[in-house]
């Protein structure tokens, strides 16, 4: 049967001071619904696979201080697809645990992963490219799927597959290599190749496949995740995660995974996913998801700008007037307890910044 897991348990650092800890990014309401209010990432990404599978093979992965509010966010996720992490230990290891508890119910699984941080536009063009997705699988059983988006600019915060031969699935191609967060140099030669597209972070592989291709590349996680389902579910696999996840090496699926196993010839597929993508990962991203004047600022909440251009000014507290004059190409955002303000350039290193206020407190 097809399933799908949403990856949800990232904690959205560079948009601090808007996502926390206790409340990161896929679990604010910032995509806006016009006059009707807002809703969160994770609800669409919901809403987005309900267009392909029922709501009973929908899987979340998350952190468990999230569960509550994955809950309340989305209705329609049965209480037992919902897989929680103790820790975080990046998504090798949360899609090796989801991959291993869908198994436990489904041998033959075939499970998609995608991310809980994306816009997409439209569904249909998205459903499509999913569906082609497990098209693949109806062939090559054994592929590593991933959807790719054709890259608009040497982006380094993501990573990039090259499409290679063709494949017997129309808009799938065998990847040539796979290459996780290049530096500037290495992403800027791969866009003027026009060979490369981006991950999109979103899979589909058989749940047997990637818990195979872990035990490959990873085997300390495979043991590990091997320990865990070996317990009867309840209590006792509980102990049993609480015990052993927190030891698997913290590493994400791209790097553990698909970069060695692209170097195998025919063993990753990139499908076409031709939408308007969107990872709100950092300010400058989030902005397109806000109303954005004639000057080019995208404002969210009590704001006034005079003579100033290319901001991202966001209130959080509907008391607080943020008011800029003469500012260009800056980040404005204030919430309840901390004002935060950077000039745009420099947004990717709001990561580096909580670190730093980390430490001093
Ligand atoms: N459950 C769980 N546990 N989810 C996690 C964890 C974790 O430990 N860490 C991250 N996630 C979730 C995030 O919430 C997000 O939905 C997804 O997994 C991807 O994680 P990111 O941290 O946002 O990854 P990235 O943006 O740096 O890179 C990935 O996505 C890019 C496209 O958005 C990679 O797959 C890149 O190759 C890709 O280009
Ligand atoms: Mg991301």
């Amino acid at each position: 049967m097809q399933h799908a897991v949403i990856m949800a348990g990232g904690s959205g650092t560079r948009l601090w001071p808007l996502s926390r800890s206790a409340r990161p990014k896929q679990l604010l309401d910032v995509v806006a619904d016009g006059d009707a209010g807002a809703h969160s990432l994770l609800a669409e990404a919901f809403t987005r696979l309900q267009a392909v599978l029922p709501a009973e093979r929908i899987w979340v992965c998350t952190a468990a201080r999230y569960a509550a509010a994955v809950r309340a966010a989305l209705p329609e996720l049965r209480p037992d697809r919902l897989v929680l992490e103790p820790v975080a230990r990046d998504t090798a290891n949360a899609v090796g645990l989801a991959a291993a508890l869908v198994a436990d119910v489904d041998p033959d699984a075939e499970l998609a992963v995608v991310s809980a941080d994306h816009v997409i536009r439209p569904v249909e063009r998205f459903a499509a490219a999913l569906r082609t997705a497990y098209d693949v699988l109806a062939v090559r059983p054994t592929a590593l799927v991933t959807l790719g988006v054709t890259p608009t600019s040497p982006a380094t915060g993501f990573g990039y597959v090259q499409k290679g031969a063709p494949t017997e699935v129309a808009g799938a191609a065998e990847a040539a290599s796979f290459r996780e967060k290049p530096d500037r140099a290495t992403a800027e030669a791969y866009l003027a190749s026009g060979e490369y597209l981006w991950n999109s972070g979103m899979f589909v592989w058989r749940a047997a496949t990637v818990l195979t291709a872990l035990a490959e590349h990873l085997p300390e996680s495979a043991a590990g995740l091997d320990r865990i389902v070996a317990a009867p579910a309840g209590p006792a696999r509980d102990a049993v995660l609480a015990e052993v996840f927190p030891t698997l090496p913290k590493i994400s699926v791209d790097y553990a995974v698909l970069e060695p196993a692209a170097a195998e010839p025919g063993r990753v597929v990139v499908v076409d996913l031709d939408v308007d993508w969107l990872d709100v990962g950092s300010w400058p991203a989030l902005a397109h998801t806000l109303t954005t004047d004639p000057a080019g600022n995208a404002t969210r909440g009590l704001t006034v700008l005079l003579d100033s251009s290319g901001n991202v000014v966001l209130s959080d507290d509907p008391e607080h007037l943020v008011a800029l004059v003469g500012v260009r190409d800056s980040v404005v955002v204030h919430t309840a307890d901390v004002t935060m303000v950077c000039p745009v350039t420099d947004a990717e290193r709001v990561k580096q910044l909580l670190a730093a206020v980390e430490e001093r407190s």
